[in-house]
């Protein structure tokens, strides 16, 4: 790769000349529903806090949830003797290269503190906000309101729902705070001062469940947590809620005079009524927060004016797509790309990566996973918003730089390992894919790349140098000499890409050797671009990595894998082979005939419906990288990689429902095929197609 000779552009856009009407075409995709979805809410947020609602604009019968970066739970540590701390806990020694490693397993003979380590801490719904509807509240269904029309104004934030009940009509208008964890209401209805329209706010205890979806909590077992009302006035409420050693705060603010009581027996449940005689609208904030002191919060109405000014300069800045809409492949895309643009700023831009159901629900126990950031993020660079991704980016790699020295040195390597399966202190879960997963190493300094092309500039090389430094200490020291053969091999054990080989015999896998041939290709060049001399060791390693593996012509997912096209165990994870040329830039390594006879093999055999979200991204890339415009299109629209009505990105057979790394991947597959690559001008749509855009920056 020659980075050196790239010219890096800036990747602003001047928007005097801007063409693209951006708003006539956002608002021409706003999700519109008549009814809950049971699976899927629509939401408001700002990356780091975001509630999700059914069609009356709140959780009124469906309990979608409200989930945050800094709400999370822990049980209780087990109380058995030699399991009752997180210090009993040991992994397992695997063979590796001659010496035992002890490698981040659960340990059979300690369960408890196993099991504990995987489930803790869970992230926690905050709590719900519904209608009630007076007396006869608990008659009342979703199918007794009538006249149910929803619609989310993508370009304001906005989601106004309105229906009838009793004869009388109700609007509300929900909107979340850009700058905090507050969610504002506007209610209109003559119900309000009849006293046949209140709120109610409820609070779950936490699950156990590896995927809580889709609704996130359990809410039949008040004894577990308790709540209070702490402070209650005329026009505002503070009520606490004690999970385990875990408390925080609802903050009510509220315009008129009302009344607020609970918790209703045996429940958590507070109603809050209008008291006010005649008014029929009413206005309301409710912020979520650890802090028991009032925010200095905004009123509802700076509330909406802070959410307009944030999406509409959410929509004006970075780069914009039009596709041609009479083109019916080309408008469905454009539908995913617009509601992907707004679900990926309220789920997946906070201050940690986020989970792979973003602010939806919980998977994984609502832990994020060290391996997906790029899927999730990396468009953020290529589309000029680079800012959000750096809410999170570098800054997780630099708080848990110390804990990945640690993790390198334990296993007796140099540099930094970083985790996989986290929550916000770092800590990784016990697992054998968790600790022999290996791709998530190289991803600094696909980022750090990333940016660089964006705009050099000396302090994204300063910003960089000690996390690709460890990075690649690390890299250099995991590749084994192998000196029957001469080479630097990866693995064994090892898990590649595809988590669903022998991690023992797993070697060499054609992934992660390109990556490896990336990443320290990355880490050489930024010692270089500082006036830094590149450590002999890395050179070296560099130099003499093995070869990527061929089989019959193909790559396969491992060096000697000589099998893989015929065992349809082999070809139904991710094919990670073809982001060699794709997702990873153009190299000379990488031989094009044997690329694109590996990619007919896939398209022949692979098993499409088994696929996660983000392969057909994948795909994508690598079918434009070869040439094969229609074919791109034609995966970022296969039957398997679907979205719902509100764009949300459905899990498939594996995942449930959102997938959002299919949604990041879209947006960096688009970027690519619109904005190019170094030496390629873009623009790589089918026949016919008349597309325009805006401020993609340089790609790699
Ligand atoms: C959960 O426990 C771990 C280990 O003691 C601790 O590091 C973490 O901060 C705790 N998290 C919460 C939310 O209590
Ligand atoms: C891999 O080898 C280790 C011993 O080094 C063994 O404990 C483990 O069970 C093996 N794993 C598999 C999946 O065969
Ligand atoms: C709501 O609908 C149910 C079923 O259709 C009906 O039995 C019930 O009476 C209705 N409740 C009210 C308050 O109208
Ligand atoms: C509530 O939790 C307790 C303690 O785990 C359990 O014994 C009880 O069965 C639960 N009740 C319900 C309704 O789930
Ligand atoms: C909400 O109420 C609290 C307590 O009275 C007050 O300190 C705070 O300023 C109020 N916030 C707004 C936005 O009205
Ligand atoms: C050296 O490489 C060969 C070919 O990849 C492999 O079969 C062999 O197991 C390696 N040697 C050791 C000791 O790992
Ligand atoms: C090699 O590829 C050819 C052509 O696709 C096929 O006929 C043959 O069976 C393959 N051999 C093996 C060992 O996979
Ligand atoms: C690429 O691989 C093909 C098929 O194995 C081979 O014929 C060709 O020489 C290779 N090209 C280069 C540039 O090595």
């Amino acid at each position: 790769m020659r980075f050196d000779l790239i010219l890096a552009t800036l990747a602003w856009l001047d928007l005097s000349h801007a063409k693209i009407d951006r708003q006539n075409i956002v608002s021409q995709y706003n999700p519109i529903r008549t009814f809950s979805s049971n699976s899927t809410p629509l939401q408001v947020g700002n990356g780091d806090f975001a509630f999700g609602v059914d069609v009356t604009g709140l959780q009124t019968f469906n309990p979608f949830a409200t989930l945050s970066s800094w709400g999370w739970h822990n049980f209780s540590l087990p109380v058995v003797t030699g399991q009752s701390s997180i210090a009993d806990f040991n992994g397992l020694n695997w063979w590796t290269h001659g010496r035992l490693v002890n490698y981040n397993q659960p340990n059979p003979a300690i369960p408890l503190i196993s099991n504990w380590l995987i489930q803790n801490p869970q992230r926690i719904n905050l709590g719900r906000v519904g209608f009630s509807f007076g007396e006869a509240s608990g008659s009342i269904l979703e199918s007794n309101l009538t006249g149910k029309t929803q619609t989310l104004d993508l370009y304001t934030g906005t989601i106004t729902s309105t229906f009838k009940v009793y004869g009388s009509k109700v609007t509300v208008k929900t909107i979340a705070d850009p700058d905090s964890d507050t969610v504002s209401l506007q209610i209109e209805s003559d119900l309000i001062a009849a006293a046949k329209l209140g709120l109610f706010f409820d609070y779950p205890y936490s699950d156990v469940l590896k995927f809580d979806y889709p609704f996130v909590g359990v809410w039949n077992n008040a004894s577990l947590h308790s709540t209070s009302m702490q402070q209650g006035g005329k026009s505002w409420a503070r009520i606490q809620h004690d999970i385990g050693t875990t408390t925080y705060y609802t903050h009510v603010n509220w315009t008129g005079q009302a009344l607020i009581n609970g918790p209703l027996p045996n429940s958590h449940r507070y109603l809050l009524q209008q008291n006010t005689l005649g008014t029929s609208t009413w206005d309301i904030t409710i912020n979520f927060s650890p802090s028991p002191l009032a925010p200095l919060s905004k009123d509802s109405k700076s509330i909406v004016q802070s959410s307009k000014r944030w999406w509409e300069s959410y929509w004006k800045t970075g780069a914009f797509i039009s596709l041609p809409s009479s083109i019916p492949a080309a408008k469905e895309l454009q539908r995913r790309i617009i509601t992907s643009q707004y679900l990926l700023a309220v789920n997946c831009a906070g201050k940690d990566p986020p989970q792979e159901s973003g602010l939806v629900n919980n998977g994984w126990y609502g832990k994020f996973h060290m391996e997906m950031v790029v899927w999730h993020l990396g468009h953020w660079v290529r589309w000029g918003k680079s800012s959000l991704m750096s809410r999170s980016i570098p800054g997780v790699y630099q708080r848990f730089l110390s804990s990945s020295l640690a993790r390198a040195r334990d296993q007796g390597y140099k540099g930094a390992k970083w985790g996989k399966m986290s929550d916000s202190t770092g800590r990784s879960a016990p697992g054998e894919i968790n600790s022999l997963l290996i791709w998530q190493q190289v991803h600094p300094m696909y980022f750090a790349e990333m940016l660089y092309r964006e705009g050099t500039s000396r302090s994204t090389l300063m910003r960089w140098d000690e996390i690709l430094t460890r990075t690649a200490e690390y890299m250099v020291s995991y590749a084994w000499w192998n000196s029957s053969t001469g080479v630097f091999d990866l693995g064994p054990p090892m898990y590649p890409v595809s988590e669903n080989t022998n991690p023992n015999s797993t070697i060499n896998p054609a992934f992660e050797l390109a990556y490896w041939r990336f990443g320290l290709g990355v880490a050489s060049l930024w010692k270089t671009r500082q006036g830094l001399p590149v450590p002999e060791a890395w050179t070296h390693v560099l130099k003499n990595l093995a070869p990527l593996p061929v089989i019959n012509g193909t790559y396969p997912i491992y060096e000697g894998l000589d099998s893989m096209w015929k065992d349809p165990v082999t070809v139904t994870d991710h094919p990670a082979m073809l982001g060699i040329s794709g997702l990873l830039p153009p190299s000379r390594h990488v031989n094009l005939t044997i690329l694109a006879d590996t990619a007919k093999r896939v398209g022949e055999v692979w098993n499409f419906k088994n696929l996660f979200g983000w392969d057909f991204p994948m795909l994508a890339m690598n079918a434009v990288r070869l040439g094969w415009r229609q074919k791109a299109v034609d995966y970022l629209l296969d039957q398997n990689f679907a979205f719902d009505d509100a764009g949300y990105p459905i899990g498939g057979p594996r995942v449930p429902t959102p997938y959002f790394p299919g949604s990041g991947g879209l947006l960096l597959a688009i970027a690519m095929i619109e904005g190019g690559w170094e030496g390629d001008e873009g623009g790589k749509w089918p026949e016919g197609w008349r597309v325009e855009s805006e401020g993609f920056g340089v790609g790699m």
